[in-house]
């Protein structure tokens, strides 16, 4: 039987990161098995960056980050849901987003894997870059993006109270099974479909999802988006994953090369400033009280 994993990365049990991932499971047609990980109760450390998982082929830290990757890993379809905080996804999704590069290893099994991510804030319209987020965490784990929706509900399990979460939650579905496309909602970027664009100056803009660079439109209202693939690609196909390792992995050689440069630079800045460290008196900065 398919195995459908919930990346739920609300901390929160019987909320709606929870109920619209169990609801997608509900209104999928083929029998699957809905395995649920809820971030929250796995010990996932923030990388350190000693960038050692390159070479070892696994991250060095003790704790759950294997286990939690090994379900991602496993999944024939992956749903990932997560709650806006103060403007974005929630940490703990972009913390295990951050051990990623020990998925180096894993690329050939990533691929490809259907996926669909549902982002959940309080109040309509306050999500801030909730959905930038959590497509950036599905094309970086590599999955085929079916689609992304943005659904609104503040109390635990408020999103399913209307219909509109179940319609959403039916669409989802849908598209994970392959039956239809969520990206309706206005000018995507024509590389990787995302949707959240910086404008750099005069028509020059750039998709923030895949980065790539390009021009806007604008005809008889309709607004179109000229974007094209740069010269280097992260994800837009396995070979583009598989050479952005092997850059990275290039690093290291390049750090050797300079190393003796960056030591002298950084012993320059070493003496700089007053360290607050943990358990250290914070001390009252006058400026502030003259202010
Ligand atoms: C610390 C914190 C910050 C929040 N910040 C926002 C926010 O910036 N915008 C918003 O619309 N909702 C915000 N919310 C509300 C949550 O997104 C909302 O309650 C959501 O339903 C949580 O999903 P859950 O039920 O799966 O935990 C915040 C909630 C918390 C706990």
């Amino acid at each position: 039987m398919k195995k459908v994993v919930a990346i739920l990365a609300s901390p929160r049990k019987g909320g709606n990161c929870e109920l619209i991932a169990k609801e997608i499971s509900r209104q999928l047609s083929e029998p699957h098995q809905l395995e649920l990980l809820r971030l929250a109760e796995f010990d996932i450390k923030p990388c350190t960056a000693c960038y050692r998982c390159l070479f070892l082929g696994r991250c060095v830290l003790k704790d759950d980050y294997p286990q939690a990757v090994g379900a991602l890993v496993a999944a024939d379809a992956l749903i990932v849901a997560v709650p806006t905080y103060f403007l974005g996804p929630n940490s703990l999704l972009k913390t295990f987003l951050d051990r990623g590069m020990a998925l180096n290893t894993e690329t050939e099994r990533l691929w490809g894997t259907p996926a669909v991510g549902v982002g959940i804030a309080g109040i309509p319209g306050k999500e801030g870059y909730t959905r930038l987020g959590l497509e950036s965490f599905l094309k970086l784990a590599l999955c085929d993006v079916r689609a992304t929706a943005m659904l609104y509900g503040a109390l635990p399990g408020e999103v399913l109270l209307g219909d509109e979460g179940r319609q959403s939650a039916k669409r989802l579905a849908d598209a994970l099974e392959g039956r239809a496309a969520d990206r309706s909602e206005g000018p995507s970027c024509p590389v990787c479909g995302g949707v959240s664009i910086r404008f750099l100056g005069n028509d020059r803009v750039q998709c923030l999802l895949c980065s790539n660079a390009g021009t806007i439109q604008s005809k008889n209202g309709v607004i179109r988006l000229d974007i094209q693939s740069g010269g280097h690609e992260l994800f837009a196909t396995l070979d583009d994953a598989t050479r952005h390792f092997q850059w990275l992995k290039g690093m290291k050689s390049r750090f050797k090369e300079k190393i003796r440069e960056l030591k002298e630079l950084n012993l320059q800045y070493e003496a700089e400033g007053h360290w607050v460290t943990p358990g250290s008196p914070v001390e009252k900065v006058s400026s502030k009280d003259d202010r």
